[in-house]
């Protein structure tokens, strides 16, 4: 029997094991319940006590090694599994990476947000509006009833009589007075989209951006007005010199343009500012008393101003761009430049 259980040693060790699954039906076939090992030890009754203590360690010593071998071809299979694995998925690191072009923030809305950021702090809140508006809120109120000559330096884009594209954001400024009557004060910038019918070039543009302040409170003088302004251009332009210059504006009274000291030639002419010295950046002026009336503010109490810029205009004052359309053009060159510079 020792000699058979030998054999089978033998003939196990010279099968060929070349899966798992042989491998799975080897051990079945040797070491399972009805396999041959256990068939020798249920032959074992057969044998003297003797014989049966030195067969038993031997079946034992045999069923060992088929063991090891089997753990061992198994612990092979597994390794060259994991290699197969491992070699299928490699990653080259040295391989130079997908490049990814981040996108930038728009040189517009760049300047919106330095802006809001300046009048927030000075204690302004940022309302938005409608830009499909109602005639009423971008003139009538803003004393701009129809006939008056100043509607046509504001071609329009009517919707129908009542409706239009805003000419400008000064209609969210009614809206905020109109919803804020018991309040102290109105404090607020309103960025936005403005359209008027206007011929494209380097200088107009039929869509263009805008943003509006207004302050409403007691006692506010065109001397609060010019020292937020001044606070405004410190932060945008640096230090530059600061004007006010008549003007006119039918929400406005007084009305005056705002310029700053061309901070290219300081004021000795050159072709920024086209030979003047001076360059305007918007309207302002003392909200005109017909305005507050028609949001029900009493003037004996209420007193306020305004004012009002072309972010595009700001931004090619800033940037030193002298066209327009390089703004919705979007060429990607013209923006990533953009980007890197800072002209003041
Ligand atoms: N609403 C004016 C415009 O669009 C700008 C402005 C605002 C002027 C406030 C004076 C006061 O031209």
């Amino acid at each position: 029997m020792k000699e058979k259980l030998e054999e089978k040693l033998k003939e196990f060790e010279n099968i060929k094991i070349d899966s798992i699954k042989k491998l799975d039906d080897l051990k079945v076939e040797y070491l399972g319940k009805k396999g041959v090992m256990n068939e020798f030890a249920s032959k074992m009754k057969e044998l003297s006590v003797e014989e049966k203590k030195e067969f038993g360690k031997v079946l034992n010593e045999t069923k060992g090694k088929i063991n090891d071998i089997l753990e061992e071809t198994k612990t092979k299979f597994n390794e060259e599994e994991l290699n197969r694995k491992l070699e299928n998925e490699k990653i080259d690191v040295t391989l130079p990476s997908t490049k990814i072009n981040p996108g930038s923030v728009n040189i517009v809305e760049k300047i919106i947000e330095e802006l809001e950021s300046i009048y927030i702090s000075l204690g302004f809140d940022v309302v938005e509006g409608p830009e499909v508006e109602k005639d009423l809120y971008n003139f009538e109120l803003l004393n701009l009833p129809v006939g008056h000559p100043a509607r046509d330096e504001q071609d329009s884009f009517y919707i129908d009589s009542e409706y239009l594209l805003r000419t400008h954001t000064s209609p969210v400024q009614i809206r905020t007075m109109l919803n804020n009557k018991e309040k102290d004060y109105v404090r607020i910038i309103c960025p936005g989209k403005a359209y008027r019918r206007d011929t494209d070039d380097a200088q107009h543009s039929h869509n263009f951006t805008q943003m509006e302040g207004l302050l409403v409170g007691k006692n506010v003088s065109l001397a609060h007005l010019k020292g937020t302004l001044d606070m405004m251009s410190e932060k945008l332009f640096g230090n530059v010199n600061t004007r006010f210059r008549p003007s006119g504006y039918p929400f406005t009274e007084p009305s005056v343009e705002y310029d700053i000291e061309c901070f290219k030639c300081h004021g000795k002419g050159c072709p920024l500012c086209k030979n003047i010295g001076w360059i305007t950046v918007g309207g302002a002026g003392m909200v005109h008393p017909n305005v507050l009336k028609n949001c029900d503010y009493d003037t004996k109490v209420w007193n306020g101003f305004a004012f009002g810029f072309g972010i595009e205009r700001i931004a090619m004052i800033k940037y030193g761009i002298d066209d327009l359309r390089v703004f919705y053009t979007n060429d990607l060159r013209v923006l990533k430049e953009f980007n890197k510079r800072e002209v003041i």
